[in-house]
């Protein structure tokens, strides 16, 4: 494995042992040096097309915990708003020796671009609403870590699927490692082909819940639409919002997943936000032993 593009490039070897990597990673997490020095000497490149909070701290985290140097670039601020182009700034990069590229990116597919023009690794963080695979990797670390497994688990994604990378990278994953994954959203927030893709639909969350062992919230990405979707945002949180009542209804042990940024009110509640049975801190505390697992995997070879 050279790059991480998507989740779908993965198999289930490949997957279990990012995810063991990781578990085995975050006992450095504990402990008061938290640095290893596996990665010293390497280079490592943040390129942030888009904003990011967890995204782009976790990966720089855990290439310092890793010992590698890390460059923190992002397109405010750079030659990229004087109109440098993706491949000139890729070969930018590429001349001074990156061993490996975290890009964000608006358009689906630059990552797929960037691995082309680059000798690096090419880690995906995101590229428009194609995919998100470290998240969905650190989801289903944080699944496993909950709830013990991951064969069989009944996963239900609920909400604005059409502009969600996180969830085409957790349906390609959670599928390939053995769950079930129900989307659950409103016919104008699926993708048209989401008939072709490995999981279950449904237009109905009340329904849902009572047969779901994880329930994964979206947040509705306005940022990302150009028309409306549904009538108002009290009608969806009515129907497609989780709120204490809705999360009675699921089995006891039942866990609430969301990727982050939270939007309190509009898809998930702060009462269900703030219970404990809502994973949000873990999946942050996660993601970094599970990027330091990547990084290791891809760029610790000699
Ligand atoms: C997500 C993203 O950027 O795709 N956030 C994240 O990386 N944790 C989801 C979102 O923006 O709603």
């Amino acid at each position: 494995m050279r790059h991480l593009l998507s989740t779908g490039d993965l198999d289930r070897d490949e997957a279990t042992l990012i995810l063991d990597t990781a578990t085995e990673l975050a006992q450095v997490g504990d402990r008061s040096v938290k640095k290893l020095p596996t990665l010293r000497g390497r280079t490592v490149v943040n390129l942030f097309y888009e904003d990011s909070t967890r995204t782009r701290t976790s990966f720089e985290l855990a290439a310092k915990r890793l010992s590698a140097d890390v460059i923190n670039f992002s397109a405010k601020g750079s030659s990229v708003s004087k109109g440098e182009s993706l491949k000139d700034t890729a070969l930018t990069l590429q001349a001074m020796g990156a061993d490996g590229v975290v890009i964000r990116h608006s358009a689906s597919g630059a990552a797929h671009r960037l691995a082309n023009w680059v000798d690096g690794s090419v880690l995906n963080a995101g590229d428009g609403t194609h995919e998100h695979p470290t998240q969905a990797l650190l989801d289903a670390f944080t699944m496993r870590a909950r709830l013990g497994r991951l064969e069989g688990l009944r996963v239900a994604v609920v909400g604005d699927i059409l502009h969600s990378r996180v969830a085409r990278s957790n349906v390609l994953l959670l599928t390939t490692l053995g769950a079930h994954v129900t989307l659950v959203a409103p016919p104008t927030l699926l993708p048209v082909s989401v008939h072709t893709w490995p999981c279950e639909v449904s237009y109905d969350l009340d329904r849902v819940l009572p047969e779901t062992d994880v329930v994964m919230m979206l947040r509705v990405q306005a940022e990302r639409m150009r028309d409306s979707f549904f009538p108002s945002v009290r009608e969806y949180s009515r129907n497609y919002g989780l709120d204490g009542e809705r999360l009675g209804r699921m089995p006891a042990e039942a866990i609430v997943m969301h990727p982050g940024p939270m939007v309190r009110g509009m898809e998930i509640s702060a009462e269900v936000a703030d219970s404990p049975r809502c994973t949000v801190t873990e999946q942050v505390a996660n993601g970094v032993s599970l990027r330091m697992a990547v990084l290791y995997l891809l760029l610790g070879g000699s």
